[in-house]
């Protein structure tokens, strides 16, 4: 008899295809595609975690379970205290890690989308109730709603995202307060924060706040900021009460040795990365007054290192696939919440240049889009 999965009917995550395999399939040279689909750093990492990764000597070696080193980093980063921080592979293994130890088998899970897929992909893996509440058309959240379904179904944990992924909208004042307010553990998920700032001046992170509230995790990432996405490193901060299940519960060696001397080295050059940050803030502004002026787009403004766009004319698919046989990847959205968007990450200027040449390209219709006169020119 087969053996069965209790995992045989689960949703697949669809992830992203990597450069060699795209490059194949497009025919295109690796170099000469410009990825805009994943929200990645196009500046890349620092050149200190750069040099530190090329003269690594401990490989060979287990990593320190507990990321001494770069907890120590992170509370001088953060000015939280070590024993509040915890690493992860990237902010998605904590997302796990969090329902791993927060939910029993039914228990409710509170999502706002459309966001971040993986909080509803790990809220099914643990066999949670996804209770998703969709956010109103300016991608605020229905906060009537978000009480009611509370008091309704008790959950354990709420999602929140700031900025949020797809639309780059930043959680307000009364959204936070009022949803910390409720008797349930709010995840904060800051992966964009950095881009959210508005330059050398104070950080619009809330994870201080962790040290204030009993109910309030928050989530950070290199990936995004410090061009470290490859490596999968990420962080939280965590309320006192959660790290001794947290630290039983996580794999022993979560985090690898690459990613965490990679992670040291680029707090230590951080403003190196931060000018690479308010370059990417400069060209968010440009790159958004450029998409304002493509017919069939209507980009969202955004404080994030991304733009979401919608599209009229044609179909966000077959843009995405106009786009991508010249070589420019972008994300498209078909869903019931994101009809027809697209999402484009900013890149340096010269993408800029080579995106908005191409989307000049793309035919479109006012109206009705018909897909045998679609072709670029
Ligand atoms: C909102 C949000 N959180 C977390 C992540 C994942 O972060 P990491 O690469 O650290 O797993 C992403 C990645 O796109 C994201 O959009």
């Amino acid at each position: 008899m087969k053996p069965i999965s209790r995992f045989d009917d689960f949703p697949a995550y669809t992830p992203i295809e990597p450069y060699d395999v795209l490059s194949a399939r497009l025919g295109i040279p690796a170099d000469q595609i410009v990825k805009l689909d994943a929200n990645e750093n196009l500046y890349g990492p620092s050149p200190k975690a750069i040099q530190t990764l090329s003269s690594l000597d401990d490989t060979h070696i287990y990593p320190d379970p507990e990321s001494r080193a770069l907890r120590g980093a992170l509370a001088g980063y953060t000015g939280l205290p070590v024993k509040n921080l915890l690493a992860g592979a990237g902010a998605d293994e904590l997302i796990d890690l969090i329902l791993r130890v927060m939910i029993g088998e039914g228990e409710a899970v509170l999502s706002f989308p459309p966001t971040f897929g993986m909080y509803a992909f790990d809220a099914r893996l643990n066999g949670a109730k996804l209770i998703e509440i969709p956010r109103r058309d300016d991608f605020s959240l229905d906060l009537a709603a978000v009480l009611k379904l509370a008091e309704t179904f008790h959950p354990k944990v709420i999602f929140l995202t700031s900025p949020n992924n797809p639309d780059g909208r930043m959680i307000t004042e009364d959204e936070f307060e009022a949803i910390l307010s409720l008797p349930v553990l709010v995840v904060l998920d800051e992966a964009y924060i950095e881009f959210s700032d508005s330059g050398l001046g104070k950080s619009n992170s809330r994870i201080g706040e962790v040290l204030r509230r009993e109910n309030l995790v928050v989530l950070r990432t290199f990936s995004k900021w410090a061009g470290l996405a490859g490596l999968r490193i990420g962080f939280g901060a965590f309320p006192e009460w959660m790290l001794p299940v947290l630290w039983k519960v996580k794999q022993p060696y979560n985090v690898n040795t690459a990613a965490s001397h990679a992670a040291i080295a680029s707090i230590a050059d951080q403003d190196y990365l931060k000018a690479n940050v308010a370059r990417i803030i400069t060209e968010r502004q440009r790159l958004l007054t450029a998409l304002q002026k493509i017919p069939f787009l209507t980009p969202f403004p955004s404080r994030a290192n991304f733009i979401l766009c919608k599209v009229t004319g044609l179909s966000a698919k077959a843009l995405q696939g106009e786009l991508m046989k010249q070589g420019i990847l972008v994300r498209y959205y078909d869903t019931d919440l994101l009809h027809d968007y697209i999402r484009i990450s900013v890149g340096r200027p010269q993408d800029t240049d080579q995106l908005v040449e191409a989307l000049q390209n793309v035919s479109w219709e006012k109206g009705e889009y018909h897909e045998n006169r679609f072709c670029s020119v």
